[in-house]
């Protein structure tokens, strides 16, 4: 593909998708950049287009008709409906695994197989169809103790059990009552891991694993680590905790060699791989792997990176990354989510959003807008990061905190205290 000018399309509508679409607009090898479907923020930086992310003829009728080079899909849901294979049937380069690679997020199960066949530390686990043996293997190992629905359950499906009255009540809303579906047929019960959580991203072409930076995710709704699991309620990058010579560690011992236990099962693995770990007194561990960016984690990154983005995509894509060794500036990045109060539960939308013109020394990312007859209007549970960056991670929180100060948005809210304990 040289050096010309490339279209690109990129999948979804949410902050990450914002982040990819923002960094991308920036390359002088983009000729043109359109989001589908994109959102109120997106719009400011590609062309949305009204087809939805999981729509995948859709997707790829439209990347068909303008010639798309590259395809940069963003969320699970439609890699898991196998978009990057239908792109790629249409010959089309896509940045996103296959519909088999991506079992890795889709299935817990099979994300654990991988892991045990090539040796990689993860927490010890078992499997359950019927809601009889889990319970029986619950009672046996006791608490506290990890429960997670296998199927995808927009990151709400793990329960992490601190006594048997928890775990024997997530077992039930799992799988009896189904409150995540089909997603709770199958149940992986997992050790407990204690340590800090941080989580490694890698770009990948297959055979080839780069990493890109760590992050550090916030997933409750709270202050504190209090209330429910959202998908992500702030993030900052880099974090003190993974060391560069833990990063070496997790690469060798986690990434690559599941990176080859994927390609020798003849379903290698194309896109970024996004490793989350914990680090315990014995060494980082897999708790999980994603198959796309984390969100908010992704907007940090890309508040860091310093490399042109496109190559990077578009090389993975190719099976051509070897190459390539990404830069990043020294400044630490943050992103505070802003959500509508009641999520991750039920929330109204269509609230104003107002005071955010001149906000100064800030990146603000739309997860869920809309403008509605020239106003801005909240339409999700996370509704914007407010995203700044800083020669320390204080002076980085400190920005966003004054720009969040100003925003007028009433049914809204955010944590307080991310990136304060980093
Ligand atoms: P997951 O969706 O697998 O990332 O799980 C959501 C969250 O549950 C993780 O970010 C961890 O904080 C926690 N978690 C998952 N698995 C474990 C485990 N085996 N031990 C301790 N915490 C876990
Ligand atoms: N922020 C966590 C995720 O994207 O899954």
């Amino acid at each position: 593909m040289g050096a010309r000018a490339m279209k690109v399309l990129v999948v979804g509508g949410g902050g990450r998708e914002h982040a990819l679409c923002w960094k991308l607009a920036q390359s002088p090898l983009l000729e043109k950049l359109w989001c589908a479907p994109g959102n109120a923020g997106i719009a400011s930086v590609a062309e949305c287009v009204g087809v939805a992310a999981e729509d995948v003829s859709g997707v790829v009728a439209f990347a068909r008709e303008q010639a798309v080079d590259l395809v940069v899909v963003g969320p699970e849901a439609p890699l898991t409906l196998g978009l990057a294979d239908a792109c790629r049937a249409a010959g089309i380069a896509c940045f996103g695994p296959s519909a088999e690679a991506a079992r890795l997020e889709g299935s817990k199960s099979f994300c654990k197989q991988v892991a045990d066949a090539v040796g990689a530390p993860t927490a010890a686990w078992a499997e359950f169809d019927e809601p009889a043996a889990a319970r029986e293997y619950l009672r046996r190992v006791g608490a506290p103790i990890v429960l997670k629905a296998d199927g995808l359950a927009a990151g709400k499906g793990v329960v992490v059990a601190a006594t048997m009255a928890e775990a024997e009540q997530a077992l039930t809303d799992i799988m009896e009552q189904r409150v995540h579906g089909a997603a709770g047929a199958r149940l992986v019960i997992e050790e407990c891991l204690m340590g800090e959580e941080v989580s490694l991203f890698a770009l990948c072409d297959g055979r080839t694993a780069l990493p890109l930076a760590a992050a550090r995710d916030h997933k409750r709704a709270f202050d504190g680590d209090q209330g429910p699991n959202t998908g992500g309620m702030g993030a900052y990058s880099p974090t003190a905790a993974l060391t560069p010579g833990l990063q070496a560690e997790v690469m060798n011992s986690i990434i690559q060699p599941c990176l080859n236990e994927m390609a020798r099962r003849g379903t290698p693995f194309t896109g970024v791989l996004f490793a989350g770990l914990m680090l315990t007194a014995s060494g980082p561990k897999l708790i999980e792997f994603n198959v796309r960016f984390g969100d908010p984690e992704c907007q940090a990154l890309m508040l860091r990176l310093e490399s042109d983005l496109l190559p990077l995509l578009r090389d993975a894509a190719l099976g051509q990354l070897a190459s390539h060794t990404p830069r990043w500036r020294d400044d630490a990045a943050i992103v505070v989510v802003m959500a509508t109060t009641g999520y991750p539960g039920a929330y109204a939308n269509g609230s104003e959003i107002r005071g955010m013109d001149g906000l100064r020394d800030v990146t603000v990312f739309h997860a869920g807008t809309r403008m509605v007859e020239g106003r801005l209007t909240a339409q999700g549970g996370r509704v914007l990061g407010i995203g700044a960056t800083g020669a320390t991670l204080a002076e980085a929180r400190a920005k966003a905190r004054t720009a969040i100060a100003r925003i007028d948005w009433p049914e809204g809210f955010c944590r307080s205290d991310i990136g304060a304990a980093g």
